[in-house]
C-alpha cells in the first residue's frame, strides 16, 4: 500500500512551475533557452519597498505576528480596498496569508464541504480545480472560448448554478487570457448573482493594476454593492509590486469567513513573513507610480507580441486588456508534422515541438482547461520576447 493519501490522487503538480522548471534544467545543460512560462514580472522589487524590509530586520521585527496579518499591514489593505476599490473593510475583515495562493487555499477550505460545487470559467489558473479537489469539492468549468472573448457570459453562468453551488471564482484581469470585464459585462454576472442567494463570489484581482488602454478595472462588490455580503475579494502585492519572492496575498470580506479562514491558518503556517508583511505595508502605503512606468513598458510588450503572432502560419492571437499573458489559438498547426516527423496532435504536442526545434519554453492551453491554445508570459524583456516570437514563427513555417 502506497504511504501517499488518496485525496492527492485527484490532484497534478502545478503544470506551469513544471514548465519553468524545465525551462530552467535545460538553461543549465546549456541549451540556449527563452522561458515564457513564469507568471512573474521581470522587473525587480522598487528600492523603497526593500528598504522597508531591512528596516524590519534592523529593529526587531523578526517574530511570530497575529495569524492573519499585523495591524499595521491590515490598515493599509483596508485603506488601499477604500483609496481603489471604493470598498469599506474593517480589520476584521481582512487576512493576509502566505501569497495570494494560500489566502484561496483558505478560503476554500474553510468553506468547502465534500460534494460543493465550484463554478470556475476556463480558461482558469491552473490551481483553481485542483485547490477545489483538495478541500473535497467539484470544479464546474464553464468553457469560455475566444468567440466569447474568454469571458464568462451571463446565460452560461445560469446555467451553470445548482442548489449545490457554494463559490463561483472570477479572475480579472485573468490568467491565462489577460481578458478583463469592463463594468457593464461585470454588472451582467452580478446582476445572475444577485438571484442565487447560496452563490459567494470568490474574486482573484491579483492583476487589477496591469490593464491597458485606459481600461477601468472593476471588482464584483463595488459594482453591486448587494453582494458584498458574500464576496471575498482577494488580492495581493506579487504581481503589481514585483514582490513575487516576498509571498504576502491579502482579502477582505464578510468577518466569520475571515475567521475561519485565519483558524485554516493557524494550523498550517501560522502567519506570514514578518518582515515581508513590513515591505507590504510600504508596498501599498509608499509610492505608486511606477506601476504605470511598468504597464508603459507592458503594454509595449503585449502589442508587439500581439502582432508577431499573428504573423505565424497557423496561430491567432487575440489582444487583451490586461496581465502580462497571451493565449493564442494554434489551431491551425494541429494535425500537422514537424521536420523530424512528428504528428503535432495537441496543444502540448505544439508547446513540445517549440522546446525542442526552438528552445521556446510556453504553456500548454490543456493546463488552463481550453485547448488548442498555448499561454506566453511576456513579463520578460522585450528582445527575449521579440527573439522568441521569431523562433515560434520559424517553427510554424517549418510545419508541412
Ligand atoms: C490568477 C492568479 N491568482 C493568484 C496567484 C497567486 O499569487 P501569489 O504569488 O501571491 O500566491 C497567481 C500567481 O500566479 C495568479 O496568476
Amino acid at each position: 500500500m502506497s504511504v501517499i493519501a488518496e485525496r492527492l490522487s485527484r490532484i497534478k503538480p502545478s503544470p506551469t512551475i513544471a514548465v519553468t522548471q524545465k525551462a530552467r534544467e535545460l538553461k543549465d545543460a546549456g541549451r540556449d533557452v527563452i522561458g515564457l512560462g513564469a507568471g512573474e514580472p521581470d522587473f525587480d522589487t522598487p528600492d523603497n519597498i526593500k528598504e522597508a524590509a531591512i528596516r524590519a530586520i534592523q529593529s526587531g521585527d523578526t517574530k511570530y505576528t497575529a495569524v492573519d496579518g499585523t495591524p499595521a499591514l491590515k490598515k493599509a489593505i483596508a485603506a488601499k480596498f477604500m483609496r481603489e476599490n471604493g470598498l469599506d473593510y474593517e480589520p476584521s475583515q481582512i487576512t493576509v496569508g502566505t501569497g495570494g495562493k494560500q489566502v484561496l487555499y483558505n478560503a476554500l477550505q474553510a468553506t468547502l464541504d465534500a460534494g460543493d460545487e465550484v463554478i470556475i470559467p476556463a480558461p482558469y489558473w491552473v490551481s483553481y480545480p485542483d485547490m477545489v479537489r483538495l478541500a473535497e469539492g467539484e470544479p464546474v468549468t464553464v468553457a469560455c472560448g475566444a468567440n466569447k472573448n474568454f469571458k464568462l457570459q451571463a446565460e452560461d453562468l445560469e446555467a451553470a448554478i445548482t442548489p449545490r453551488t457554494r463559490w463561483i471564482i472570477l479572475n480579472s484581469p485573468s490568467n491565462p487570457t489577460g481578458a478583463a470585464y469592463t463594468r457593464d459585462e461585470m454588472k451582467a454576472l452580478t446582476d445572475v448573482l444577485k438571484k442565487h442567494p447560496q452563490v459567494w463570489v470568490m474574486t482573484d484581482d491579483m492583476y487589477e493594476h496591469l490593464v491597458y488602454d485606459g481600461f477601468e478595472f472593476v471588482t464584483p462588490a463595488q459594482v453591486e454593492p448587494e453582494l458584498y455580503d458574500r464576496t471575498l475579494t482577494v488580492n495581493g502585492v506579487s504581481k503589481a509590486y514585483c514582490m513575487t519572492g516576498w509571498r504576502i496575498g491579502f482579502a477582505g470580506g464578510p468577518a466569520e469567513l475571515i475567521k475561519a479562514m485565519a483558524k485554516v491558518q493557524s494550523q498550517s503556517t501560522s502567519n506570514p513573513s514578518s518582515i515581508s508583511q513590513a515591505a507590504a505595508v510600504e508596498a501599498l502605503s509608499g509610492p505608486q507610480e511606477f506601476i504605470e512606468e511598468h504597464n508603459v513598458v507592458f503594454k509595449q510588450r503585449r502589442d508587439m507580441v500581439v502582432e508577431m503572432l499573428n504573423d505565424c502560419p497557423g496561430l491567432h492571437c487575440h489582444k487583451p486588456e490586461g496581465a502580462f499573458y497571451v493565449y493564442p489559438s494554434c489551431a491551425g498547426a494541429i494535425g500537422k508534422t514537424t521536420p523530424d516527423g512528428k504528428k503535432v496532435e495537441t496543444d502540448t504536442d505544439f508547446v513540445t515541438y517549440l522546446l525542442e526545434a526552438e528552445g521556446v519554453a510556453a504553456v500548454q492551453g490543456e493546463a488552463f482547461g481550453l485547448s488548442p491554445h498555448f499561454r506566453i508570459s511576456y513579463a520578460t524583456s522585450t528582445e527575449a520576447l521579440s527573439e522568441a516570437c521569431k523562433r515560434i514563427k520559424r517553427a510554424c513555417e517549418a510545419l508541412a
